[in-house]
């Protein structure tokens, strides 16, 4: 039986929409408009159990989840949110013992996400250009535990002359122009490695798309999520009235190596390293190379 002490984090949880995480401290109350929630109450009880405020309304004391604390991280910037989360760390394989690399840390929750997925022995390096952005991540990864899986870097992708990470099983990028980082984030993956850019618009979707095949990505997808809630009541079920329209697109793709001649066991050393061999094949044959690509890739 796990019970609540001084420190603990609890959801007091009125409803779907009226819940409040907080760090049980003794001497403090919320005041909410069903009425005052001593703190002091919680300490002692399972969670799960329940306490009364003044105004004779109950809470729910829920030990919080990372879905809790994403719903209720501070915004410094456009976050991702749980329905995409899911899908990203399910298709891109994400798993303990993992090396992630994030491209736009922005409010830390993919960044917290993915960190609770790799952890205890995996971790996430995540970049950003804005130190505002980067002091607000920082909080948020501190109020759910995930700081020392996580290390922060000051540094805008786009200049870097040495990848700062190299290895890395799977690439998230989160910023307004991915298709521009595209040969960077190639040079921190492993053969096979899987990316996952976070795409409002279509027209990043296409740019995208295109700049994976030119720099020799596969098994290339764009998605859409989209997440329905349904109001279930006896003999009046029905979807819910309420919902988001969009948020963003999601594309996947894995790094691969084109010109390694699939008819050979061993190929020769200079072919061996897609990096290497574009130099040495000829404009032509590379032409050639990502024109059949593009025709699989895309079932054209
Ligand atoms: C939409 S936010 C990321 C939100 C984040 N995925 C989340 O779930 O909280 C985009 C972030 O990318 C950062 N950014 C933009 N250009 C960048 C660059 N060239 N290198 C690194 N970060 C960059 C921005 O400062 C911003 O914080």
């Amino acid at each position: 039986m796990e019970l609540i002490k001084q420190n603990s984090p609890v959801l007091f949880f009125f409803n779907s929409s009226k819940k409040w995480l907080v760090k049980i401290s003794k001497k403090e109350a919320l005041h909410t408009h069903i009425g005052i929630l001593k703190h002091v109450d919680a300490i002692g009880k399972e969670y799960g159990s329940k306490i009364t405020t003044n105004k004779d309304k109950y809470v729910y004391l829920l030990k919080p989840t990372m879905y809790d604390y994403i719903m209720k991280i501070q915004h410094g910037t456009q976050i991702v949110y749980p329905k995409d989360l899911g899908y990203i760390v399910a298709r891109a394989g994400i798993q303990n013992n993992q090396k992630v690399v994030e491209i736009g840390t922005g409010s830390a929750s993919l960044t917290s996400f993915v960190a609770s997925i790799v952890k205890p022995r995996g971790h996430v390096y995540t970049f950003d250009v804005d130190e505002n952005f980067m002091k607000i991540a920082a909080k948020n990864l501190k109020k759910c535990g995930m700081e020392k899986y996580v290390t922060q870097q000051n540094l805008d992708i786009k200049t870097i002359k040495k990848p700062p990470v190299t290895d890395a099983d799977v690439v998230l990028i989160d910023l307004g122009d991915p298709w521009t980082v595209i040969p960077q984030v190639r040079q921190m993956l492993k053969g096979s490695g899987a990316i996952f850019a976070i795409c409002p618009t279509m027209n990043q979707l296409e740019k995208l798309t295109m700049s994976l095949i030119e720099n020799e990505f596969t098994d290339i997808e764009s998605t859409e999520h989209i997440l329905r809630t349904i109001e279930a009541r006896e003999g009046k079920t029905r979807h819910s009235f309420q919902g988001i329209g969009h948020t963003t697109y999601l594309c996947f793709a894995r790094k691969a190596f084109f010109n390694r001649d699939s008819k050979k066991k061993s190929a020769p050393k200079s072919k061996k390293i897609s990096e290497t061999a574009k130099k040495s094949i000829s404009k032509k044959e590379k032409t050639k190379i990502l024109k059949s690509n593009k025709k699989q890739d895309l079932s054209l």
